[in-house]
């Protein structure tokens, strides 16, 4: 009797703690302009390096599966304190997504000092990542408090793996009360991206101690995976969706149904009749896709929610408020300083500002600027090694993405808006705008070769293609910044020695 009473406590105030305080509008009237500061400036970031939105995307996994939505992965190590980021199964995250957030930290923070939670921040950028890749938006549920712990150890068994079969990644998923359609539609995300050879070359040679080949690949698709990924050679990356890998749409789960999954942990999402039937159902409607895929990414969001002492408003993400010893304390800094709306600017990007407009009251002393890429590698997307080899296939050439509005892309675009249902936070019932057609284009434009990065549609550019691994992808330029994005071999060699084959 004494046990249940407990449990139901600890049940009731879980869920208290979950889910309670959040709003879309928890900001609306302590800073006005924070949701829109913060997307237009993880947009720009987002816009000028390919690795932001799909890294930023995998982000927020990492930071909920562990301690909860807490900003806790941002927090770097201390001479005292080995943090979560430096975690083996952190290694691979991208520094790009952190510099992302950092810069949209301290833009929020130039106009309402000390209001808006780095945790809060990982949440809009994230939504924010699923729009720029053409996915679906939805209002994000605010009111995080920021963790004030951050433990490498903490993250162990935490971060689903690679090899997962679907009863180990349901019950990892289970475990933070996401069932198992969630983790379908939640794997989704790797619709976007790329994954190091590492995490899945063990299905290209050495299955098991009987069979060699992952016999749920597609024959040709394993030989393409093979090209990239040699026995021993240096860890390449592989786009999880080969067709479009920067296109944030249901196409994953086609290739799911063409035995095309990259990790053991996706095809194994078809294989299994559990969760086949929920794949089947995402791989023929996008739009039933968008609409959960907002819907699960509201629950993830909400993992966890910290309150009370338990969190704090950081001032500077990486490093937490006080107790710290690294901490220059910021004077007496305890409840944050909600600036009234009349004193901010309406102006959107607070670093323009002219030195003649006062600043919005910084009544305290902001932290000292964060120190950007720490010694960490700030790895870059692989354009696959330019091997001059002249394509076999006419290049896919995508069509111009949406082209943003410096001053306010998010807000410009007409990117679905999902209310979704969700009973978690007592929200009005669904209205949801079907997916403007900007977003559901059709298969991709067959085009000449071309490979020359500064021609083609939209000034974008070309990565090119590797015979019988995959034809030259076309990827345009004003939604994905003008260049190409950066050389493999930074991010291969300098994730190499780090990667332990299982990170999520
Ligand atoms: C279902 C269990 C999951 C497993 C086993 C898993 C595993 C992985 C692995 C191994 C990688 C490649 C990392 C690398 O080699 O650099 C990866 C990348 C990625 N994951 Fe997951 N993941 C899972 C769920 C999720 C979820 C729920 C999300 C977000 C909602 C997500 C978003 C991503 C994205 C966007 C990337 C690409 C990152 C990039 O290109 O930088 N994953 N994941
Ligand atoms: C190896 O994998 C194959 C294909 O999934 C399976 O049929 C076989 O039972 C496995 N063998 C071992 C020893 O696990």
């Amino acid at each position: 009797m004494h046990h249940l009473a407990y449990a139901l406590c600890l049940l009731i105030s879980f869920v208290s703690l979950s889910t309670a305080q959040l709003s879309p509008s928890f900001y609306s009237s302590s800073c006005p302009q924070a949701v829109s500061t913060i997307s237009n400036t993880f947009l720009a970031s987002a816009k000028k390096d390919n690795v932001v939105a799909p890294s930023t995307l995998r982000l927020i996994l990492h930071d909920c599966f562990v301690e909860g939505c807490d900003g806790s992965i941002l927090i770097s190590s201390t001479s005292g304190n080995k943090a979560e980021r430096d975690a083996p199964d952190n290694a691979n995250l991208p520094q790009n997504s952190f510099n992302a957030i950092i810069a949209a930290k301290q833009a929020v923070e130039a106009i309402c000092p000390g209001v808006v939670s780095c945790a809060d921040i990982v949440a809009l950028a994230a939504r924010d990542s699923v729009v720029f890749l053409g996915g679906p938006s939805w209002e994000v549920p605010l009111g995080r408090l920021d963790g004030r712990v951050s433990t490498a150890s903490s993250v162990t068994g935490r971060i689903p793996g690679a090899n997962l079969n679907a009863q180990q990644l349901t019950e990892n998923f289970g475990a933070l009360g996401l069932s198992l359609e969630e983790m379908v539609i939640l794997s989704g995300a790797h619709t976007v991206g790329f994954s190091h050879c590492s995490q899945f070359k063990n299905r290209l040679y050495s299955f098991n101690s009987t069979v060699k080949v992952d016999p749920s690949l597609d024959p040709s698709f394993a030989q393409r995976l093979e090209n990239k990924c040699p026995a021993s050679g240096p860890d390449n990356l592989f786009p999880f969706d080969v067709v479009s890998p920067f296109k944030f749409d249901n196409s994953y789960f086609q290739d799911l149904q063409s035995g095309q999954g990259v990790l053991f942990s996706d095809q194994v999402l078809f294989q299994d009749a559990s969760t086949r039937p929920t794949v089947e159902l995402l791989a023929g409607s996008q739009d039933t896709f968008f609409q959960k895929f907002a819907d699960a990414m509201i629950k993830m969001s909400a993992i966890g929610v910290k309150s009370g002492s338990d969190g704090e408003i950081r001032l500077d993400c990486t490093k937490v408020n006080s107790g710290s010893p690294k901490v220059s304390a910021p004077p007496v800094q305890q409840t944050p300083v909600p600036s009234p709306p009349v004193q901010q600017t309406p102006q959107v990007q607070p670093p323009q500002q002219t030195p003649l407009q006062p600043p919005p009251v910084p009544v305290q002393p902001l932290p000292p600027a964060p120190v950007l890429p720490p010694p960490s590698p700030v790895p870059n997307f692989p354009p696959p090694s330019p091997p001059i080899l002249p394509p076999p296939v006419a290049p896919v050439v995508f069509p111009p993405p949406p082209v943003f509005n410096p001053p306010s892309p998010v807000f410009n675009r007409p990117s679905p808006v999902f209310n979704p249902p969700s009973p978690v936070f007592n929200r009005p019932s669904p209205v949801l705008n079907p997916p403007s057609p900007v977003f559901n284009r059709p298969t991709p434009v067959e085009q000449p070769p071309n490979n020359d990065p500064s021609s083609g549609t939209g000034g974008g550019f070309t990565i090119p293609g590797i015979p019988g691994l995959f034809p030259p992808i076309h990827v345009p330029g004003p939604g994905f910044g003008g260049g190409p994005p950066g050389s493999s071999t930074n991010k291969d060699s300098a994730n190499e020695g780090k990667l332990t084959g299982k990170q999520g």
